[in-house]
């Protein structure tokens, strides 16, 4: 599975205009990989998610092409992505585990899901089964209600459901927000288990949480107002980041083992852009302490070592800091 975004613009219909809430993205996810999408609150990451499964009506495509293994996905036909949809490409929504229809059983949930993607149900409930208990679940969530489940047992039955066809990607959407945290690593774990035992191919994990993706991730994606910022691996990203945006946002991080309470977060001064008129230009200038005139120009994303793509004329003019 490969998966290749070419310049997608993604934008909201609203009664002032369109809200475009992912502008001239680019970027690729290989077989095998499991690449974390981060930034800030409202940079777009659920837009690009979503777009890439479940194109909502508010939303448009302005334009580029989204294609897996080399054949373009029809994002922008409901209809013709149902094809797609589960059996190639799934989507765990932000907040999916708590829109399980609470009047239905697990069971009748999941049949009901299946027979709207024109599965039966029957030819799969044995792998249902069996993939509930290996993430350490009884089979008797099946005839329970989704409120009697804790939030981490919920969150590991939409994952298996959204699984259940083997699909090439998967989009897992805030999967470990609002879990404490050692049910947020049984969860990242649970991921990396269901991509190396191939019930998907690979996965863009959208979380603002780096820490987690630190856990879990192989790349790291970093969105900054509707445009990319940075991808590299993971180390790379945590270790040696070169786009100031993501540079300033690990530094606003506790150092791992370091509790909040015993240190202060430096937060990054400032606000992102409203996406409804954003500014000319890189859209981190009003909050980089590096900026320059040159910065009023759009940086492209570029390819500036080996699978370390940024977007900063800083790095791919090489000033000094
Ligand atoms: N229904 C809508 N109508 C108009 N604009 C919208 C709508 N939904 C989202 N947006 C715009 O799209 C931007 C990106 O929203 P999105 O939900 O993709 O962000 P996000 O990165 O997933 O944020 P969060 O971390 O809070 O989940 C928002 O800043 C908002 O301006
Ligand atoms: S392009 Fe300019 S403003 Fe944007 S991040 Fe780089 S140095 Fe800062
Ligand atoms: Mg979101």
């Amino acid at each position: 599975m490969s998966l290749s975004v070419e310049n997608l613009r993604i934008a909201y219909r609203s009664r002032s205009g369109d809200v475009c809430a992912v502008d001239d993205v680019s970027f690729t996810v290989a077989d095998g990989e499991i690449m974390g999408l981060a930034g800030e609150s409202g940079s777009g990451k659920s837009t690009l998610g979503n777009s890439l499964v479940y194109l909502e009506n508010r939303m448009k495509q302005l334009g580029g092409r989204v294609e897996l293994d080399g054949k373009e996905l029809p994002i922008t036909d409901f209809r013709g992505m149902r094809a797609y949809r589960m059996a190639e490409v799934s989507l765990v929504p932000q907040y999916a585990m708590n829109a399980l229809n609470p009047t239905r059983r697990i069971g009748k949930i999941t049949s009901d899901l299946l027979r709207s993607h024109g599965v039966r149900a029957n030819g799969v409930l044995e792998e249902m089964k069996r993939r509930i208990r290996l993430v350490g679940l009884d089979e008797d969530v099946l005839g329970k209600y989704s409120f009697e489940l804790s939030g981490g047992m919920r969150q590991r039955v939409t994952i298996i459901l959204s699984t259940l066809l083997n699909p090439s990607l998967l989009v897992a959407d805030e999967v470990t927000s609002a879990l404490d945290v050692s049910t947020q690593r049984a969860v990242g774990e649970m991921l990396i288990e269901f991509r190396d035992r191939g019930f998907v191919k690979s996965l863009i994990a959208i979380t603002h949480d780096l820490s987690i993706l630190a856990q879990i991730a192989d790349t790291i994606m970093i969105m900054y107002a509707g445009r990319l910022a940075e991808k590299a691996s993971t180390d790379t990203i945590i270790n040696a980041p070169l786009h100031p945006y993501t540079q300033m946002l690990l530094a606003s991080l506790p150092e791992v083992g370091v509790r909040h309470d015993q240190t202060t977060l430096t937060g990054i001064p400032g606000r992102p852009p409203s996406l409804a008129s954003p500014p000319a230009g890189c859209r981190f200038r009003d909050r980089c302490p590096f900026a320059r005139e040159r910065c009023a120009t759009s940086p492209p994303f570029e390819e500036v070592k080996p699978g370390h793509h940024v977007a900063c004329w800083k790095v791919s003019e090489g000033w000094a800091a």
